[in-house]
């Protein structure tokens, strides 16, 4: 509608962007808000492998001008059509650990804050950007005369590298976020109990509890899809690029034809599982309370099977994240976005953050 009235009848909507810049692929997922839902735009990825003579499903380390090349070729190919994004924050990168300290407040706090950190991060503290939460009491706990404040440590050089990445893609990031914050905006309903999330990427599989809305354990297994497919490539004796579209196709199957080799398979996620099971333990026996759920994410989650695998690892009910269910799409999109969607709950996560902030 043209005209001097249009304005004042057609609220602006903006489109925002959801950057995932993960070890093996870059993940981008587009919003826009209607009438006050999230609307799905586009979305795409974009391994980075071949950008470093490897292969799809490697994980590399790149300069940040060449993540910007693959973000530039990304943004593209789906058809983005803004620069208003905001990006996700490798979590190995970061640093998140829970403390307890005396109950102070205000400048107090801080000083005592910034004391303490250095006693749990690694390195010096001028190193990495630092912020807290002091985490509310549960019931019966205001009475302790200590408090839990979760400590959130990220690397100057991690920040400035995604800095980089972003100016050379011509784009305008408002914030940058620790992955894991993303996905669980995108992929965690319950608001209150433990739920468990784990994340297979390439490299590395990132497993926490989140209580409450926030991070109760988080730990990194440096074990993910890529030493599948090499564990794959090896006892079939097939080249990494043959044995990452052969375990795209028949993931944990019984009934794969040969040479495929599912035990190879399952050995990587096995010892996966049982150390994520180890984390979930150690957390029930020490806050006494159970995990009610264990949400199964990133690319690895879309291996067929998995989720069926998993369930013999975990007493509890396991389920497949469905980023996308939180945005509106057309209904013969659902079925492949439902597929797909464990791939892209950081990105989604990141976009919904961003669609609150234009909104
Ligand atoms: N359909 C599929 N079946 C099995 N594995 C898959 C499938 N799709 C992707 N993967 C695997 O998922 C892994 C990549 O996952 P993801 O994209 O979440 O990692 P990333 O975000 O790049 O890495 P990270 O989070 O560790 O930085 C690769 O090992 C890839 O082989
Ligand atoms: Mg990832």
């Amino acid at each position: 509608m043209a005209g001097i009235f249009s304005r004042f009848l057609t609220k602006p909507t903006p489109s925002v962007l959801g950057i995932d810049i993960g070890g093996s692929s870059v993940k981008i997922v587009q919003l826009k808000q209607e009438n006050g839902v999230a609307v799905l735009e586009t979305y795409g990825q974009l391994a980075l492998g071949p950008y470093a003579d490897k292969e799809v499903g490697q994980a590399v380390s790149l300069p940040a001008e060449t993540i910007a090349e693959n973000l530039k070729d990304l943004m593209r190919e789906a058809n983005v059509t803004t620069t208003s994004v905001g990006v996700a924050i490798p979590f190995n990168k970061t640093l998140l650990t829970t403390v307890e300290l005396p109950r102070k407040e205000g400048p107090e706090l801080q000083t005592m804050i910034n004391l303490e950190a250095r006693k749990y991060i690694p390195v010096p503290v001028s190193e990495v950007q630092l912020d807290w939460f002091v985490i509310p009491d549960e019931e019966g706990e205001e009475l302790n005369p200590k408090m839990k404040v979760l400590l959130v440590a990220v690397h100057n050089e991690a920040l400035t590298h995604l800095e980089r990445v972003v100016s050379r893609a011509q784009v305008a990031a408002s914030f940058y976020e620790i992955e894991i914050f993303s996905t669980i905006r995108a992929v965690v309903d319950e608001p209150v109990k433990p739920v468990m999330v784990i994340d297979v990427g390439a490299a590395a599989t990132k497993v926490y509890i989140v209580e409450r809305g926030l991070v109760a354990r988080s730990h990194n297994i440096s074990r993910g899809g890529q030493g599948v497919t090499k564990a794959l490539s090896q006892a079939s004796t097939l080249t990494f690029a043959k044995a990452e579209q052969l375990k795209r196709e028949e993931g944990i199957s019984e009934n794969a034809p040969k040479p495929y080799n599912k035990d190879s398979v399952t050995l990587t996620y096995s010892s996966v599982f049982a150390e994520a099971r180890r984390v979930l333990r150690e957390f029930e026996t020490k806050e006494k309370r159970s995990v009610v759920k264990v949400v199964l994410t990133g690319g690895g989650g879309v291996t067929k099977g998995l989720k069926e695998y998993a369930d013999s690892f975990f007493d509890t009910e396991v389920i497949l994240a469905d980023p996308f269910q939180k945005a509106d799409a057309p209904a013969f999109m659902r079925p492949v976005l439902a597929e797909i969607g464990p791939e892209f709950a950081v990105a989604v996560g990141v976009a919904l953050r961003k669609l609150e902030e234009v909104s």
